[in-house]
């Protein structure tokens, strides 16, 4: 099974929408295994923004990413990347499509609520940059045979 790491970010944690995010995800199947609030810091924002880093909007960036705690999940499902992705929606809030998370509590390019893990292999990189083993959680979902196929999840 694939993860995913979201992060709800300074905004979202003003704006009240943690437990919307979460439930958004628990409803549609997902399993979260890892679930912690934090405040970031310069040294792990240059490594998780490490591509944008020559962008002009990189000091901004990560100035918004540290003024306020954010709250880091980790999420498992079958190609849940993909999926998350889908639920979150683009990052410009104002143009994402309604019934996605930015689409329909957001309008900034910047304020855009959360971050989603882009592919699998930066999803991997996310997991480990941001959860120690003893935070993660691998507990066993009874609710699985009534989400997926046997032949989905192996
Ligand atoms: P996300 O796509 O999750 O990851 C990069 C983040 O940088 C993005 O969300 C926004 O929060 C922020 N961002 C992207 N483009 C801009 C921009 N032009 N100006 C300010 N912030 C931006």
């Amino acid at each position: 099974m694939e993860r995913s790491v979201i992060l709800v970010k300074p905004d979202g944690v003003q704006r009240g929408v943690i437990g919307e995010i979460i439930h958004r995800f628990e409803r549609k199947g997902l399993q979260l295994v890892g679930l912690k609030m934090l405040s970031l810091d310069d040294a792990l924002l240059d490594e998780w923004y490490a591509h944008h880093k020559d962008k002009p909007f990189f000091a901004k960036l990560k100035a918004y990413m540290k003024s306020y705690p954010v709250v880091a999940m980790l999420w498992e499902g079958a190609q849940v990347v993909a999926t998350i992705r889908k639920m979150v929606g683009i990052t410009l809030a104002r143009e994402a499509e309604a019934g996605t998370i930015r689409g329909d509590f957001a309008m900034s390019q910047q304020y855009n609520l959360v971050h989603a893990s882009e592919n699998t292999e930066i999803a991997k990189r996310e997991e480990q940059l941001m959860f120690t083993p003893s935070e993660i959680f691998p507990w066993k979902k009874t609710d699985f045979p009534h989400v997926y196929l046997d032949e989905e999840i192996k």
